[in-house]
């Protein structure tokens, strides 16, 4: 793993100040059908021209191979394949410049100089800039802290970490890239929070996280401490976080650009519950893997850090709502009836539909205080997505058009894709109950993530109780995409689904 990635100062080779060192190794990233004369910038002519004769090097989407000069010597030149060119695409080069990523790390390269080599006109440079940056700091995550004294690597004299440094060939595609850093260090944020265990990660550790990185970062930070929830009513949160081995609290950062206090903000809204043992309703396997149900928050924290790394002009709030959901003397119940902040009740039918309860109090408390232009929340909601759509695409369910455009179109952007489901009245009935407004979780198991969407409805805006909100709203399900089993991008765990869209989304809103 690199300590760091860095964009090297200056820009191509022929304007770099001829005091600073030329890079170790060159990255030539081509598609199909490149020849050596389309790579003058390859200093191995000779040696390109070999490679690319080798009948099973047809520069597919991801093949690399090292350079080798006629004497069997290693030039410190990498080429990887993009496949057919009309079909290389952001996220093509993200994975390729992924792929680069390893293979400089594992041969202890300092610096490299990028090359995209023949792409198609759509892909401007600010974009490839960008998707390398992506491609290189995601596949530079890796989650070491807990190693101990069985398995942490020794340390060995000279056996010092290095960083990477990238050289760019030109000024917008290092725009591009050093964007993508600062974005970068908001999805590390949400990724190393995400791996850190629920025996640690607990809402104590967390608000305390929020504290210190607004600090860090001028962001401002507002805890609603249990004793402030209950004085707000917020029964949800409560109830969810009874039995926790700390208790329940709301995290509010915001970004306040100067001079737009007055602006309607973007609210991002997230589900951490920093562990899910289902309660009474009981997990059959305890949870294993539910330290995760805490993604949709961790993923807010970290698209807050990049937005204001980024100094975005847009105003933005992040509510994240923390609890743990644990068996214990204190906790809540199935048949207990909670009165949520917005003065909407919910009969609990099952304690496992926990996040749904926290959300609730958070939405409800989000648009009342301040009255967003458009809300965003991000949720390990539902088993029923995961079934829905799999691992590589999130539910979303809108009550705007707008907005869902822009949604899909940031989510396209950044490579974190998105399906609508649907939402209505009669959804929003299935989640009524006998003696009370709502239940969490209906009889039936019929369109059973839309009934997380459905039940969500009832607290977005003052007028969501009685109908379907009318402000902006889109709900993400995360709980397929928010952990992968690894590949090229991301190795096995978390993938901070949400932070990159997120980001992206308030700075084109
Ligand atoms: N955290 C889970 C959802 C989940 C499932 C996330 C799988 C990641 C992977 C959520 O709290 C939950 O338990 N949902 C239940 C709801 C049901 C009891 C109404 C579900 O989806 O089965
Ligand atoms: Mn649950
Ligand atoms: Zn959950």
């Amino acid at each position: 793993m690199y300590r760091s990635i860095k964009a090297a100062p200056g820009s191509s080779p022929g304007s770099t100040p001829a005091s600073a060192k030329p890079a170790d190794a060159l990255v030539l990233l081509m598609p199909a059908g490149t020849k050596p004369a389309d790579a003058p910038a390859c200093p191995e002519p000779d040696a390109l021209a070999r490679l690319l004769k080798q009948a099973d090097f047809t520069l597919k989407p991801e093949q690399a191979r090292t350079l080798y000069h006629a004497t069997g010597r290693p030039a410190r030149t990498l080429v990887v394949g993009l496949g057919e060119r009309a079909q290389v695409t952001a996220d093509t080069l993200r994975r390729a410049a992924a792929r680069a990523a390893r293979a400089l790390e594992s041969a202890r390269i300092g610096s490299a100089r990028f090359q995209t080599v023949n792409l198609p006109d759509e892909l401007d440079a600010h974009a490839v800039g960008r998707s390398l940056a992506d491609g290189i700091t995601l596949a530079n995550f890796h989650f070491d802290a807990y190693l101990g004294k069985a398995r942490k690597p020794e340390k060995k004299k000279g056996d010092k970490p290095i960083g990477l440094k990238v050289t760019l060939a030109d000024k917008p595609t290092r725009a591009g890239f050093v964007e993508g850093l600062k974005v970068a260090e908001g999805v590390t944020t949400a990724r190393t929070l995400a791996c850190t265990p629920p025996n640690v990660a607990n809402p104590k550790h967390i608000a305390g996280y929020c504290r210190k990185l607004a600090k860090a970062t001028g962001l401002k930070c507002t805890v609603i401490d249990a004793k402030r929830a209950k004085e707000l009513k917020m029964g949800g949160l409560l109830a969810v976080g009874a039995g926790g081995s700390t208790p329940p609290c709301m995290v509010i950062l915001e970004h306040a650009p100067a001079g737009k206090a007055k602006r309607k903000p973007l609210l991002l809204v997230g589900k951490g519950v920093t562990f899910d043992t289902g309660g009474y309703s009981l997990k059959p396997d305890g949870g294993k893997g539910m330290k995760y149900d805490k993604c949709g928050a961790m993923n807010v924290i970290g698209a807050m850090h990049a937005i204001a790394n980024l100094k975005l002009k847009q105003r933005v709030v992040g509510v994240i709502g923390l609890a743990e959901n644990m068996i214990d003397r204190e906790a809540y119940r199935v048949d207990d009836i909670l009165t949520f902040c917005n003065g909407v009740t919910c009969e609990v039918t099952n304690t496992d539909a926990e996040g749904r309860l926290v959300l609730a109090d958070c939405l409800a408390y989000g648009t009342k205080t301040y009255k967003p232009a458009a809300v965003i929340d991000f949720a390990t909601l539902t088993g029923g997505v995961v079934v829905a759509l799999g691992k590589k695409i999130a539910g979303v369910w809108a009550t705007d058009e707008t907005l869902l455009g822009k949604v899909k179109a940031a989510g396209q952007t950044v490579g974190e894709p998105v399906w609508q489901l649907p939402l209505d009245d009669d959804y929003r009935k299935m989640m009524q109950a006998k003696h009370a407004d709502l239940h969490n979780s209906a009889p039936v198991r019929e369109a059973h993530a839309t009934q997380g969407a459905a039940f969500l409805s009832y607290f977005v805006g003052t007028d969501a109780p009685k109908q379907i909100p009318t402000t902006p709203w889109v709900h993400v399900d995360i709980a397929g995409t928010s952990n992968t089993e690894g590949d090229v991008l991301m190795e096995k765990g978390p993938t901070g689904f949400g932070v990159r869209l997120a980001t992206e989304l308030a700075a084109t809103l």
